[in-house]
């Protein structure tokens, strides 16, 4: 009997670790939704381009583009406005900006990253803009 009990023990620690030990941050797409509308979407329906929507592409080509990291015809990058220093900047006049300040880059590249893929032509939850 103990023996099991030990395994199971072992099993359960297990399985508490290894995502920690991954270190993996899938990303959050709710945070992703809420800033590519209120920043991303905010800049691009004032332009020529238009609104963007996720389900404009696939899954595949958003993974690619991401990948990129080239922005407006290679203009820029794309993490240029995920960064801290874009969202400071524009904080005053921008809410989304300023309630995830702090959000580490990368996290927000990754949050980005999740509402793209999950609101894809062929993702989970294939989104327009709103
Ligand atoms: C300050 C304005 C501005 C912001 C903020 C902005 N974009 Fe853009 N974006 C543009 C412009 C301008 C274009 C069109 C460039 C062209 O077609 O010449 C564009 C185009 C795009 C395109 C179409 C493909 C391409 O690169 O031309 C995608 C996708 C895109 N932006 C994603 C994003 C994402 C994701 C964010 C937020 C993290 C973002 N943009 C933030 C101005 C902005």
């Amino acid at each position: 009997m103990k023996i099991y009990k030990t395994m199971l023990i072992n099993l359960v620690s297990l399985l508490i670790l290894i995502p920690g030990m991954a270190g993996a941050y899938d990303g959050n797409w709710k945070r992703g939704d809420v800033y590519y509308r209120m920043v991303c979407t905010d800049c691009h329906k004032n332009q020529p381009v238009g609104k963007v929507p996720p389900d404009s592409r696939t899954q595949a080509e958003w993974a690619a583009y991401l990948e990129a990291d080239q922005h407006a015809n290679g203009q820029d990058t794309v993490s240029k406005y995920v960064s801290k220093s874009f969202r400071a900047s524009i904080a005053d006049e921008n809410k989304a900006a300023a309630k995830f300040a702090n959000v580490p880059e990368e996290e927000l590249f990754a949050d980005i990253k999740a509402i793209l893929l999950r609101g894809a032509s062929d993702g989970d939850a294939p989104a327009g803009c709103r």
